[in-house]
């Protein structure tokens, strides 16, 4: 082979690559277009997952024919005013994203320049333009993609189903609409809006609009400002917590990111009030001079990459632990989690069958709790026996060396989720039809993950379907579910939705819905238990695999032996 320059249309291609990930990072190139020319309504069609179609209007400055024409260069562009790249004040710079989308899909423009007279239109197919002509349009441009990556099949092969898309499109213009609550923005597919946020509105406003009112109830104001950084916005309570972090949005300069700097800065916050693995909602608006950030470090603009990134990251935590300290809230002290940290988590297996048999066999009262219980006979059962429940979440169980203190949580969680996944396995999980079907209220974006997973879920006996734009109503539920809190448990599984998509292996994706199940279904802590509860729930544990890690992995109960009470004492 010889060395040879490759076309312009192959050129855009390869940059299509990188900058175009899927459908909704060509929506986010197009609508951040339309904020940099000064739109005040923004409206987006997406047909077909976005590959029929994607549509987006707006009333902003507009572009002459010749811009037109330029516009679809590549590199080409109206947003630098140096070329040092330090003065960056649009969200794009790069000028190639209309290019890369013309070179992998059919592109149409129409535009009506401010302070002109007539509309044009310009089609182009496979990265060659035809000659504007003549067209209509109020003040603004509309740009109509269709047959998004019919030029790349490689990269058509890689995208999820339509729904997954769709909720990927929306999460995107979501954010973006998020950092600009002056702008009107609509976004609709073939059956639905999936947003719409009116011109003009306040921060705040548009924050408890896309975020919806629990998030509101169960956060608190972020308003912090140090050397020449300001950090504002809200984030969720350490109890408001997902199995994701979905939920966090992050603005820099106005720039949705998804930056490691700033979601390390976040976990770092909350790391004392949040068990590893669970994650805060936040909006969090990060601003500071314009020179002291680097936007050009990422094709698809997601990234940033701070000049003083340690500074940064330390403000941005103390603006979040300010915000806690003036709601009250006070972080666990060292001290308690040095204590926790000398209880050592036992290796322990479950015991043999025979071993639990033949502890039942000595007539073991489960109920033992009352009756002076025996002691020699307690400790052939591993987990002991046990003597008290500690505000309402931890039970004691006194073992035949020491005592245990178990999570009631975490371990029924345990306990109901492999029976779950024996009983899938075996005749199938039992449903219940719900007489008066339950109407459970969503945001859109988490509506379309849910239903994304419509077929996973109804396979085990959770059956749903869209009610109206920001609803799904719930028809029948596995029967051990009948009285769990559907609201909590349908946002449990919206995580699921998010973290697993349709990518991954089908039995993955279905234990982790189990899993989220069991989650909701199992004793809350805060319940009171009675002894016989407590004791059942201890052999229960003693019969389950993997009994000793909750289905997020952290121990469902921490064991201490006489000796270490003895260290602790200063006895030995
Ligand atoms: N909706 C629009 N309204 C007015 N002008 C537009 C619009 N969309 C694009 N343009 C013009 O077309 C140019 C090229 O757009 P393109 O998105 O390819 O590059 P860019 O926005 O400059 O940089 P980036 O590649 O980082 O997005 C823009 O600089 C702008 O002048
Ligand atoms: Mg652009």
């Amino acid at each position: 082979m010889r060395i040879r320059k490759l076309s312009e249309c192959t050129i855009n291609r390869i940059a299509a690559g990188e900058v175009l990930e899927r459908p909704s990072s060509a929506v986010k190139e197009l609508v951040e277009n339309a904020i940099d020319a000064g739109s005040t309504q923004i409206d987006v069609v997406f047909r077909g997952g976005g590959k029929s179609l994607i549509r987006v209007t707006d009333n902003g400055c507009g572009m002459s024919p010749d811009e037109m024409v330029l516009a679809l260069e590549r590199h080409a562009t109206s947003k630098l005013s140096d070329d040092d790249l330090i003065q960056i004040h649009t969200l794009g710079f790069r000028g190639e994203a209309l290019p890369s989308i013309a070179s992998v899909a059919r592109l149409s423009l129409t535009s009506h320049a401010q302070n002109s007279g007539d509309a044009f239109k310009l089609e182009v197919e496979a990265g060659s333009p035809a000659n504007p002509a003549p067209a209509r349009l109020a003040q603004g441009t509309e740009i109509e993609v269709r047959d998004l990556f019919y030029a790349t099949p490689a990269r058509l092969k890689f995208l999820k189903s339509d729904r997954s898309e769709l909720a990927e499109a929306v999460d995107v213009v979501r954010r973006l609409a998020l950092a600009h609550p002056a702008i009107g923005f609509s976004f609709a597919s073939e059956d639905r809006q999936w947003l719409s946020a009116p011109q003009g509105e306040s921060a705040m406003a548009r924050v408890s609009r896309i975020m919806g009112a629990e998030f509101m109830a169960n956060s608190v104001a972020v308003q912090h400002q140090a050397e020449h950084i300001r950090v504002e916005g809200f984030v969720s309570l350490p109890t408001y917590s997902r199995g994701n972090g979905a939920q966090q949005f992050a603005f820099v300069n106005g720039r949705p990111v998804r930056d490691k700097l700033v979601s390390g800065a976040i976990r770092g916050a909350y790391a004392d009030v949040l068990p590893s693995g669970r994650f805060p909602s936040t909006v969090l608006f990060v601003d500071c001079a314009i020179t002291h950030v680097d936007v050009n470090v990422h094709p698809a603009k997601t990234e940033v990459r701070f000049r003083d990134a340690s500074l940064t990251r330390s403000i941005i935590i103390a603006a979040i632990k300010r915000a806690f300290a003036a709601a009250g809230l006070r972080p666990d002290s060292a001290k308690a989690s040095a204590t926790i940290h000398s209880f050592g988590h036992q290796n322990w297996q479950p015991p043999s069958a025979g071993a639990v048999q033949n502890a039942l066999d000595m007539n073991m009262p489960l109920a033992g709790f009352a009756e002076e219980a025996a002691p020699a006979i307690a400790m052939d059962f591993p987990l002991g026996m046990a003597r008290a429940q500690l505000h309402d979440t931890y039970i004691v169980a006194q073992t035949a060396n020491g005592f245990i203190l178990v999570d009631q949580h975490a371990a029924h969680e345990r306990i109901v989720y492999e029976r779950l996944k024996a009983e899938r396995a075996a005749q199938g999980i039992q449903t219940q039809p719900l007489l008066i079907p339950q109407v459970i209220e969503l945001d859109a974006a988490a509506i379309a993950q849910l239903l994304s997973l419509d077929e996973d879920l109804a396979s085990l006996g959770l059956r749903l379907e869209a009610f109206g734009d920001n609803a799904v109503l719930v028809r029948e539920v596995p029967s051990a579910l009948a009285r769990a809190d559907l609201t909590s448990l349908l946002r449990g599984l919206v995580d699921v939705a998010v973290e697993e998509g349709e990518a991954s292996a089908l039995p993955q994706r279905i234990n982790h819905l189990l899993a989220t199940m069991a989650c909701h279904w199992s004793v809350r802590a805060g319940r009171s238990l009675r002894a016989d509860e407590m004791n059942a729930l201890l052999r229960e544990m003693e019969r389950t695999p993997n009994a000793g890690q909750c289905n997020h992995g952290r121990p469902t109960f921490i064991a201490l032996e006489m000796k270490d009470i003895e260290r602790l004492f200063g006895r030995s």
